[in-house]
């Protein structure tokens, strides 16, 4: 039951992935096989920012069952690896802040992942304010025209 409920759920980010087309990238400087599948934007919207929201609603949507838990526990730590995926050679746009910035989503996620782990919806709704800070770090430094009048 759990797992199949994972597959839903991790089925559901590919499929919303793959339906924006994203162009393969290589890293010609990695000297690992690994590449970038989506672009930036793609991370973050079809990625960062349906997982956040897990987070940013975990008073209004607390998970009930076990099933939805487990769901939650998926959620935050695709949150977690993600800032990893942020800091790979050629995604990471500098090596001094945009690492530390990313370090606060790790932090963040790595907390609200212990966190669901434990089932702990006050430990989840404090982390909630350090999960959008994080977010809102990196895109003052580095989100084009973020916060900036057009
Ligand atoms: C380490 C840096 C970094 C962190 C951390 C980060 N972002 Fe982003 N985000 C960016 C950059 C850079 C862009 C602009 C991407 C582009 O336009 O190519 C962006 C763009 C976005 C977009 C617009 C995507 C689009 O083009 O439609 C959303 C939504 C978003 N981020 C959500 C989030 C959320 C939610 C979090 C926190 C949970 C987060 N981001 C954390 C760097 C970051």
């Amino acid at each position: 039951m759990r797992a199949r409920a994972l597959l839903a759920l991790s089925m559901a980010v590919l499929g919303c992935a793959s339906a924006s087309a994203p162009t393969p990238t290589t890293t010609p400087t990695a000297k690992t096989p690994a590449r970038h599948v989506g672009t930036m934007s793609e991370l973050m919207a079809d990625f960062i920012y349906p997982a956040s929201d897990a987070v940013f609603y975990i008073s209004s949507r607390t998970p009930a069952t076990s099933e939805e838990w487990m769901a939650l526990q998926a959620q935050t730590l695709m949150l977690a690896e993600s800032a990893n995926l942020l800091m790979m050679p050629g995604r990471a746009l500098d090596q001094d802040r945009w690492m530390s910035d990313a370090k606060l989503l790790l932090e963040a996620g790595e907390a609200a992942y212990r966190a669901a782990k434990d089932r702990d919806v006050a430990a989840l709704e404090a982390l909630s304010d350090q999960m959008y800070e994080s977010c809102v770090t990196c895109h003052r430094n580095y989100r084009p025209d973020y916060g900036r009048p057009r």
